[in-house]
């Protein structure tokens, strides 16, 4: 343990940790994903705007960045009037970040702790806002929450802000039969070979990407919203129903899921938030298809009803564990034909 970690140390032997949370760690080493999650303007300005509209808020506040990554979220609350920031990350990118902020005059405004934040000592025993971006594909993919809600439940004052707050999950059916087909059928013969084997393997992996919004065929609905004030790490495992409606005489061959982020803001004004949906702008998180393995014959109106279960697989934390069941009510008079039921369960990794 230690309060300040100079250039180059951590307050986490990186040897001590799994192999699978050194590759975790070693994944934000690289400049790369960085400029990638820098470059994408609705996340970056959302957070942005969001310290801007609460900048009395943040006056002479002292703040923790968790996962500080370049220090771009420690400096938009330094110059946005925090009294002091605490920027914590355990990938060595945190070194460049040291350069960036003093590059950036921010040295005697923003302290860099490198190691895991679980890890570090604060040279604060309380902060009043924590500020993190967090998020992963399918919103808790990386189960980066957990250190975010460990340093609510150490650090964070009764009554202290976290940027952002809440967050929701959403689905919705689509049709994207070409693609599903061509991913499928590939494996029946590569190179003359009956590869099918590879089937259950290929169908089990959610797919992120970007899904252009005329292929969402149902209405939306709601899964789950977490408070980030109040949510404990039991509610991230958890189950919830859906229920959409056909729009229109289509094939729903799977469902594609996103999340919404909303921050803190004034009594009276619009909050900041954004949405990874099909329906807004790119962003970096795409969004997340779910092939089903029956493909539903849709008319205008019936409904599909159904339940998603998700947790973090128990050998590897940061991967999910995702159960989709439903129960397709088709109408009309060939009813009977087109309901279906099913099961279909996934692993994000
Ligand atoms: C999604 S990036 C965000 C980086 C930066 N805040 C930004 O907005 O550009 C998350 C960062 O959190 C760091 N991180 C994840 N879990 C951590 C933990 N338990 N302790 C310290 N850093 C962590 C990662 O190394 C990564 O740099």
């Amino acid at each position: 343990m230690m309060s300040k970690t100079a250039a180059g140390e951590s307050a986490t032997q990186k040897g001590a940790l799994s192999h699978s949370e050194q590759h975790y760690f070693d994944s934000y080493d690289h400049y790369g994903i960085h400029e990638e999650m820098l470059q994408d303007s609705v996340r970056t300005l959302s957070y942005r705007n969001a310290i801007v509209q609460n900048k009395h808020l943040f006056k002479d506040k002292i703040v923790l960045d968790v996962g500080c990554g370049t220090g771009i979220l420690s400096m938009f609350a330094a110059k946005n009037g925090a009294k002091h920031v605490i920027g914590v990350d355990m990938s060595s990118i945190i070194e460049m970040a040291r350069e960036i902020v003093e590059l950036n005059g921010f040295s005697d405004k923003i302290t860099l702790l490198r190691g895991k934040l679980e890890d570090v000592e604060l040279p604060f025993p309380k902060v009043d806002i924590i500020i993190s971006e967090w998020m992963g594909y399918f919103l808790l993919y990386e189960s980066m929450l957990d250190t975010v809600l460990y340093a609510r439940d150490h650090y964070l004052v009764e009554g202290g802000l976290i940027f952002p707050d809440k967050c929701s999950l959403h689905i919705a059916g689509l049709e994207d039969a070409q693609y599903k087909d061509e991913k499928i059928n590939y494996w029946h013969d590569v190179y003359g070979f009956d590869y099918s084997p590879f089937i259950p393997l290929v169908m089990q992996e959610p797919i992120v990407d970007t899904v252009q919004g005329n292929v969402v065929n149902t209405t939306r609905c709601q899964l789950i919203e977490f408070d980030l004030n109040t949510v404990q790490l039991s509610d991230l495992s958890f189950k919830a129903k859906f229920e959409v409606e056909a729009k229109r005489q289509d094939w729903i061959n799977g469902l594609i899921a996103w999340f919404d982020i909303v921050f803190p803001a004034p009594e009276g004004k619009i909050p900041v938030g954004f949405s990874t949906g099909a329906h807004s702008p790119y962003t970096h998180w795409k969004q997340t298809v779910f092939y089903l393995k029956e493909n539903l014959e849709a008319e205008t109106g019936d409904v599909l009803r159904g339940e998603l279960t998700c947790a973090p697989n128990k050998r590897h934390n940061r991967d999910l564990d995702i159960k989709i069941t439903y129960d397709f009510e088709a109408k009309g008079i060939d009813a009977a034909r087109r309901s279906k039921s099913g099961e279909d369960t996934f692993i994000m990794r």
